[in-house]
């Protein structure tokens, strides 16, 4: 990508990911059409830590689906770090996604037989096939950093529901994506343990300067995130700073 291709705000921010009116209707067309999300606009910039709130069906999973381009969107513009993903090929969509989102999921989806490392390194080995040494050192750091080093090369199936979801964390990271998208990461997960979660998201947002998507019921988890996006049936009623959430937003189940 060049760099004249990639957004920038007045600021000089980097745009990563930019919504201009999307809508998704599902079953289009059928007597099941289903129109989930309404006009959505909004724009993520590099390093940035979102929360993204809503009552249970309000179309954050939806949403969230669309921006990985994991679903496809009805109408509207979605560029990621300024591509304009309209009219994108399937294969193209899915090299887009693979260069640039890391996701993670409420359920970790790892292949459980399989060592935590091999998991780490699944996103690189279906991008590049066999891993190399420098691949294969960074996913340790990765490990590393996610406190399960000694873990390494156990399989994940022996791991607890935290670390699993620590492992998923590092796989999302380890294409170096510039976009994060997490749904619900933390929503099978103990306090304490969503806690410590949250903690590496917050730190490699710092640190990587990737920008996290993070979808959450937790009030707590929102407020540590600067900005928050709050759904209603389809539709952006909040984007901004978390600490200006008006009262009648809190409600997030
Ligand atoms: N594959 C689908 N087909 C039809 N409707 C769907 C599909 N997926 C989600 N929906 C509907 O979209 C709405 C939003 O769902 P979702 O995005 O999962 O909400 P949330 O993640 O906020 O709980 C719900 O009404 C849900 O029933
Ligand atoms: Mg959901």
């Amino acid at each position: 990508m060049s760099k004249s291709q990639i957004l920038t705000h007045a600021k000089g921010q980097q745009v990563v990911l930019q919504l201009d009116k999307i809508n998704k209707i599902f079953n289009e067309g059928t007597p099941l059409a289903n129109h989930v999300l309404h006009d959505v606009s909004l724009q993520v910039s590099r390093g940035e830590l979102v929360a993204l709130v809503g009552t249970s069906g309000s179309g954050k999973s939806t949403l969230l689906n669309s921006m990985g381009l994991l679903d496809v969107y009805s109408s509207g513009e979605l560029r990621i770090q300024g591509h304009l993903t309209q009219g994108m090929s399937e294969q193209q969509r899915t090299q887009l996604r693979s260069e640039s989102i890391g996701f993670v999921f409420q359920f970790h989806h790892l292949i459980s037989a399989f060592s935590a490392i091999d998991n780490v390194l699944m996103p690189l080995m279906l991008r590049f096939g066999k891993p190399n040494k420098e691949q294969t050192e960074y996913a340790k750091y990765l490990l590393n950093e996610v406190g399960l080093a000694e873990y390494a090369d156990k399989p994940t199936n022996r791991l607890s529901g935290g670390q699993q979801q620590r492992v998923a964390i590092a796989r999302a990271l380890v294409t170096r994506p510039a976009l994060v998208l997490a749904d619900e990461p933390t929503g099978n997960l103990d306090t304490q343990t969503a806690d410590e979660v949250f903690d590496l998201f917050e730190r490699f947002n710092v640190e990587h300067k990737c920008a996290i998507v993070i979808v959450t019921h937790d009030p707590r988890l929102s407020a540590r995130c600067p900005r928050t996006i709050r759904l209603t049936d389809g539709r952006i009623v909040y984007d901004g700073a978390s600490a200006d959430l008006p009262n009648e937003f809190t409600k997030t189940v």
